[in-house]
């Protein structure tokens, strides 16, 4: 949104009722055509505005597009979304973001959609990204660690958001399955992408890509026994900037608590609500498949299962498959 936009946007919230063109030209120093294109822009970005001859223009309902406008009071951050870029439709948030770090963006730098063209998950899957409905968000880090923790980046967001969605909807049963999955009973609700740049001994940026089905109650066929959303299981539609906010702010603090003391204070949650534990899983390795019971996530992030021969391995990073009985 710009300058202006947003001025004006601030005149009509600061108004209890309505107020006219006149009144907003003169204040703003904008002529009556300019006044009605912004209102035109802030009705395109969700705001409901009415408009009544003599009286002029008042805002009935807020916008439900997670807009930085919404964020900005809501936001207590030092390294997630410090400046905040909104678009409406992106081809994804972090393959825009990858290109940004690279010619020099700086750290706390968030991209959000409000709908990707080309969403993707891990394996370059696609990512289902509807608009006006669910969130899309990435955003930049540069952090001044040895290269081997970065993936631990992944666990301590799935940690992150673990705690934020709980504290927002205590009664959906909400799960982590490692190393980068949100669950609601046996099906996903949220994602969460890691790309980074690093070389031998220093990272370059990492940025943490995170999709989280909120308001949608359809999904394509392929998806439909395997996904599912937060209004799934509330009932209603919720507020997508209240639910980000919360997630930002909880990303930011625990971020700051993992650069000081790394995942062990995270490890009671990632292992409390892991949907892997005790279970019978298989693992998708680079060169083999791997079976045994997943016992729990170690301090280091890795995954230790307990393999069918009787001996504890430790997985560092893989696709992890549950195995069902008949
Ligand atoms: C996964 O499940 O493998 C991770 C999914 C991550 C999806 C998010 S949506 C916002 C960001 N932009 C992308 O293209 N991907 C991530």
């Amino acid at each position: 949104m710009n300058t202006t936009t947003a001025a004006v946007l601030k005149l009509l919230k600061s108004s209890d009722s309505y107020i006219s063109g006149e009144q907003i030209c003169q204040q703003l120093n904008i002529s009556r055509t300019a006044v009605w294109k912004h209102i035109k822009t802030l009705k395109k970005l969700g705001y409901v505005i009415e408009a009544a001859p003599k009286r002029g223009y008042r805002i009935t309902e807020e916008t439900a597009d997670p807009i930085p406008e919404q964020l900005e009071g809501l936001l207590n951050t030092e390294h997630f979304a410090t400046k905040i870029c909104y678009h409406k439709e992106i081809c994804s948030t972090n393959r825009l973001l990858m290109e940004q770090a690279k010619n020099g963006a700086e750290s706390g730098l968030t991209i959000i959609a409000d709908r990707q063209t080309a969403g993707h998950g891990r394996m370059q899957r696609n990512w289902f990204s509807p608009s006006a409905c669910n969130i899309y968000f990435s955003n930049l880090l540069r952090p001044e660690i040895e290269p081997y923790r970065a993936p631990q980046i992944a666990l301590l967001c799935a940690a992150a958001m673990y705690d934020a969605l709980k504290e927002l909807f205590s009664k959906i049963p909400f799960g982590i399955k490692w190393p980068n999955d949100l669950f609601i009973d046996d099906k996903k609700c949220a994602g969460i992408l890691c790309e980074m740049q690093t070389d031998m001994t220093t990272v370059q940026h990492v940025v943490i890509g995170i999709g989280l089905n909120v308001n949608v109650t359809s999904f394509p066929q392929e998806l439909e026994d395997i996904a599912t959303s937060i209004s799934i299981h509330t009932g209603h539609e919720e507020n997508r900037s209240q639910i980000l906010a919360a997630i930002i702010n909880r990303l930011d603090s625990y971020y700051k608590i993992w650069l000081k003391e790394g995942l062990q204070p995270f490890l009671a949650t990632l292992n409390n609500a892991s949907v892997l534990k005790g279970k019978q899983i298989s693992v998708d390795l680079a060169t083999k498949e791997v079976t045994g019971m997943a016992k729990e996530i170690a301090e280091d992030g890795t995954l230790v299962i307990t393999s069918d021969n009787g001996q504890d391995i430790k997985i560092p990073s893989g696709e992890v498959h549950i195995k069902k009985f008949k």
